[in-house]
């Protein structure tokens, strides 16, 4: 009998498949992943101190400049790839790592969804911005040991009423749910609020991605539902740092990922939007460390 052998994938062939990654001057502090791909486990606490704070808002901060240097950058006829190029150098520029580069093998350092794509797509020198596309840029740096995350959805050039209305609903959702942080607040208040607005215009709220705890550790506890979970009894605690990410579809809230095992999109080929805010739960509400005036907004008034 003749045994099927497997045949085996050598080093070479590993090593085939591997992305060129974007190189990251040796100057740079790196997160863990930097090398392998691979995250170490981290028991990190969710309440920072108040030197961990101070670090945080820089990282915050540097995360809202460099998403304004890409979205300044969006137009008709500039491929994805150019976007990552930007979001690389400005985070080198400001000492930082971008987080997304190889982060359990991400190949790029920023995460570009257009349209129907709900999250974590890749940015590629193929994919052009044309006329009437939606497009997400999703921004994270690691500086000073912590990270700092945020993104906007935008318009490209001229787009459909449907696109315009679903962007700004994603962004009321956001904003409406920060209301709702303080201390001792039910975390699920923050799905509840974001349901409500969503389904009230007729969108759904994505399930199967959620905000985070961050800090020295770029997703950690806790996970922050943008749906509403009454069996979610989880409570904010004062010194939290968590993202609050909503995704909103046009269509059905269900997801597909693609062969690349990153690009998530709507199963129905649906517009979906997302913003992004982290979020420092203060004694009397919340901090926004990534604040800063929605670009779709002003593309509306122009
Ligand atoms: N920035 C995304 C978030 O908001 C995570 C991207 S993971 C990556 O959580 F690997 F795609 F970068
Ligand atoms: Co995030
Ligand atoms: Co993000």
């Amino acid at each position: 009998m003749i045994k099927k052998i497997k045949p085996k994938t050598s080093l070479f062939d590993k090593f085939k498949k591997a992305p060129i990654l974007r190189p990251v001057p040796s100057h740079i502090p790196k997160p863990d992943y930097a090398l392998t791909g691979i995250p170490k486990k981290h028991l990190s606490k969710n309440e920072v101190t108040p030197e961990q704070l101070i670090k945080i808002r820089k990282a915050g901060q540097a995360a809202r400049e460099v998403l304004e240097e890409v979205l300044t950058a969006v137009r008709v006829g500039i491929s994805t790839e150019e976007l990552d190029i930007i979001a690389h150098e400005a985070c080198i520029k400001r000492g930082g790592y971008p987080s997304p580069l190889n982060y359990r093998n991400f190949p790029k350092s920023l995460c570009t969804s257009i349209n129907e794509v709900i999250c974590h797509g890749i940015p590629s020198p193929t994919r052009i911005l044309k006329d009437g596309d939606i497009i997400n840029c999703d921004v994270t740096i690691y500086l000073d040991g912590m990270h700092g995350d945020c993104s906007e959805t935008v318009f490209v050039g001229e787009v459909s009423e449907q696109a315009k209305k679903l962007v700004d609903t994603t962004y009321q959702c956001l904003m409406a749910s920060i209301q709702v942080v303080k201390p001792n607040a039910k975390l699920s208040e923050i799905g509840k609020v974001i349901s409500k607005i969503a389904n009230e215009a007729g969108f759904s709220v994505v399930r199967d991605f959620t905000g985070h705890g961050i800090g020295e550790v770029f997703h950690m506890s806790p996970q922050v539902n943008h749906y509403y979970d009454h069996a979610d009894q989880k409570i904010m605690k004062e010194g939290m740092v968590f993202t609050i990410e909503p995704m909103i579809n046009a269509g059905k809230w269900q997801c597909d990922i693609l062969s690349d095992d990153w690009t998530a999109v709507t199963i129905d080929q649906k517009l979906s939007a997302q913003f992004e805010h982290m979020i420092y739960v203060g004694p009397n509400g919340a901090e926004i460390l990534t604040n800063g005036q929605p670009f779709y907004q002003a593309q509306l008034k122009a």
